[in-house]
């Protein structure tokens, strides 16, 4: 059975430090100065590694850690800043999106490109298991949680728009069966890839583009004015999902592995399939029928994804071009 919760992880830099002394008590968090947070990289691993531990308390939170500290009021105004830093970096890189409709974005994210690159592409053609198994450590830190960083929308969703995103949701946590839930079905691939199962296991072991992809999800989730960002993203993600995790079924039948890596790809190609349209038709179309002055937002959800998704693809290609580790320590 793998683990439910986690311990406290190590500190990477002064962000992470401060955040991990509060939390153990060992000094109150009044030392993180403006200057600290000034000279922060917004795309770095202790601004990723501080922001994660913040939001990790509204999920299942440390071992050992108190659960009052999620609604701690220093570590939220931390929190705030932290937030404040990355969407600023998101905003930038996603560029204007003046006209930009979500109809057009979802269009644009329907077609694949014939001649496709990244991860899934080299991993079907040339990857090896090694690489696969990588690939599974680093997806670990959200499917391990996945689909929790979508539902904090749903109090947030009305009528069709949200009755529709819960049928997805409903999908995501095996349809009413507790061996069904996504979540579950990825701890069972870890299992028999030979990998640990326990929640946040690699924590320690992924770099900050990874922890980018799910705090990207925990802050849209958690912000109330932010609930057309969680919808443009989980749009993006049930509509790029069916072709990637083919390619990965596929890579992984070439690389004869055990079958509960392939279940759990596959399952992700036929559900995914019909979540698409229940997302753009019924939940995107319908939140922005009633909130139109959601589209921009909506928009930006997507284009993040796609950002922060870029940014781990160009991390994991480039690593294993030079034929080194993408993980910052290498898996037994
Ligand atoms: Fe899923
Ligand atoms: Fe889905």
């Amino acid at each position: 059975m793998s683990t439910i919760t986690r311990g406290l992880p190590k500190a990477v830099g002064p962000l992470s430090q401060a955040v991990l002394d509060h939390l153990t008590g060992e000094r109150p968090l009044s030392g993180v100065t403006d200057i600290t947070l000034s000279h922060s990289d917004p795309a770095g691993m202790d601004l990723h590694y501080a922001l994660h531990l913040c939001y990790e308390l509204f999920y299942r939170g440390f071992d050992g850690v108190s659960d009052d500290f999620e609604w701690d009021p220093t570590l939220l105004e931390l929190r705030g800043r932290l937030e404040d830093i990355f969407l600023t970096d998101i905003r930038r890189g996603v560029g204007d999106l003046t006209g930009v409709t979500a109809a057009a974005e979802m269009d644009r994210l329907s077609l694949e490109p014939v001649e496709g690159s990244g991860p899934s592409h080299f991993l079907l053609t040339r990857g090896s298991w090694d690489q696969m198994r990588e690939y599974f450590a680093h997806r670990s830190i959200y499917h391990l949680k996945e689909a929790d960083p979508h539902a904090w929308v749903i109090p947030r969703l009305v009528g069709q728009a949200k009755a529709s995103f819960v049928a997805v949701e409903f999908d995501e946590y095996g349809g009413g069966r507790g061996s069904q839930v996504h979540q579950r079905l990825f701890a069972d691939l870890m299992t028999d890839a030979g990998l640990d199962a326990g929640y946040l296991a690699y924590l320690e072991a992924v770099p900050a583009e990874t922890l980018a992809v799910v705090n990207l999800m925990s802050m849209f989730g958690l912000h109330r004015a932010l609930r057309g960002a969680t919808v443009g993203h989980f749009a993006a993600t049930e509509i790029t999902s069916p072709p990637g995790a083919q390619r990965i079924a596929d890579a992984l039948d070439r690389m004869r592995a055990p079958e509960a890596c392939t279940r759990f790809y596959l399952e992700h190609v036929e559900a995914d399939a019909v979540h698409e349209q229940v997302v753009r038709n019924d939940v995107v179309a319908d939140l922005l029928r009633r909130e139109p002055h959601l589209e921009s937002d909506v928009v930006l959800g997507i284009r993040a994804f796609e950002l922060v998704e870029d940014r781990l693809a160009d991390h994991l290609m480039k690593c294993w071009s030079d034929k080194r580790t993408s993980l910052l320590s290498p898996l037994r």
